[in-house]
């Protein structure tokens, strides 16, 4: 009877493991989806509302680790991993207020990580300020073996002496990795290259756009050319984003060109993914939704990003969203 009874049984795990792979998100409002569903809270796997503001996601041995702000106690950068996407598991707090005393009364803002294969650790940086009044303008840098643990705090400075806000991390195909950060009371977006166990800075390479008073970078590499997305600068409040290109990091760029709506679809760019496939990769559009009078009332936006050429980058509203890691697409249902 057992023996009978098993195939049907097998049957019905292989069909839960499929929908699992294809992939629920759980949304607040909605309940059981079986996609990312925009505009809704982003909850994990335990029901709670995903934290990983101003983030990042790497891949790291089959799972996407999805790290950002959380504000919420005396946390300020958590950790979520997925084999999918969408469901998403809290994995730990990277960075407490307890984790330095440097951190005690930091405001943390854009984390961002990568790997060293050199020195096999995990290199965060990010945007540290001292209270809320944005003055401090530094540059904070932590590492960990582990990406799932705490992380050692290093240092917080001001790169070259320069001012430095809204940042991002980008490791190049030759494992060269680079940190791009505002300066000059954000006038300029400035690209540092980082010294080879990526903890500090070892040369400014070039000032983006000097006075165009650009924020929130996002980098990508597709084919030959780098794209740089970024943000005006209005605080909370969303605002047209572009992107240019480049064959070099350091430049050329091209001018800046709008992408999306005037709003960026009411969102601020924080990371773009490149989600590899075996059929395709794709391009996936991470942006916050801020709401600066409840901060944890923000939203998390995921969007693709499409390309018409080598050069003309597009940014869509979708509602719904289905990642497909094994063939790198991303669904619409
Ligand atoms: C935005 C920035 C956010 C946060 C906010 C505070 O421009 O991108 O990360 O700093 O300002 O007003």
């Amino acid at each position: 009877m057992v023996q009978k009874k098993l195939p049907l049984f097998i049957k019905f795990i292989v069909i839960a493991i499929l929908f699992v792979g294809n992939g629920f998100a759980y949304s607040q409002s909605e309940g059981l989806k079986t996609n990312i569903v925009n505009g809704a809270n982003f909850l994990d796997t335990q029901g709670n509302v995903i934290n990983a503001h101003g983030g990042g996601i790497l891949k790291v041995d089959g799972f996407y680790y999805w790290i950002g702000e959380n504000r919420h106690d005396d946390v300020l950068v958590s950790c979520y991993r997925s084999a999918d996407l969408v469901h998403w598991e809290f994995r730990g707090n990277l960075l407490t207020r307890s984790s330095n005393p440097e951190l005690a009364n930091a405001n943390i803002e854009r984390p961002k990580v990568i790997y060293n294969e050199t020195t096999k650790q995990f290199v965060m940086w990010m945007h540290y300020e001292l209270s809320r009044d944005y003055s401090y303008a530094r540059a904070a840098v932590a590492y960990s073996s582990n990406i799932e643990k705490p992380f050692t705090y290093l240092k917080s400075f001001r790169p070259f002496g320069n001012m430095s806000r809204d940042c991002t991390l980008y490791k190049d195909e030759d494992g060269t990795a680079y940190f791009l950060s505002a300066a000059r009371e954000n006038y300029d977006m400035m690209l540092y290259k980082l010294t080879d166990d990526y903890l500090d800075t070892k040369e400014q390479l070039a000032t983006l756009w000097p006075g165009g008073h650009r924020e929130a970078p996002a980098l990508v590499k597709r084919g030959e050319y780098y794209f740089l997305m970024t943000s005006g600068c209005t605080g909370w409040a969303p605002n047209q984003a572009k992107y240019a290109y480049s064959k070099s990091i350091s430049g050329p760029w091209s001018e800046l060109q709008d992408i999306g709506n005037t709003t960026t679809f009411d969102t601020q760019s924080t990371f773009i993914l490149p989600i590899e496939g075996n059929k395709t990769t794709s391009y996936l559009y991470i942006g916050d939704r801020w709401d600066g009078k409840q901060y944890f009332n923000s939203k998390n936006i995921f969007l693709p990003l499409t390309f018409q050429n080598d050069t003309e980058m597009e940014l869509n509203w979708v509602g719904t969203l289905l990642p497909n890691i094994l063939t790198g697409e991303l669904l619409t249902p």
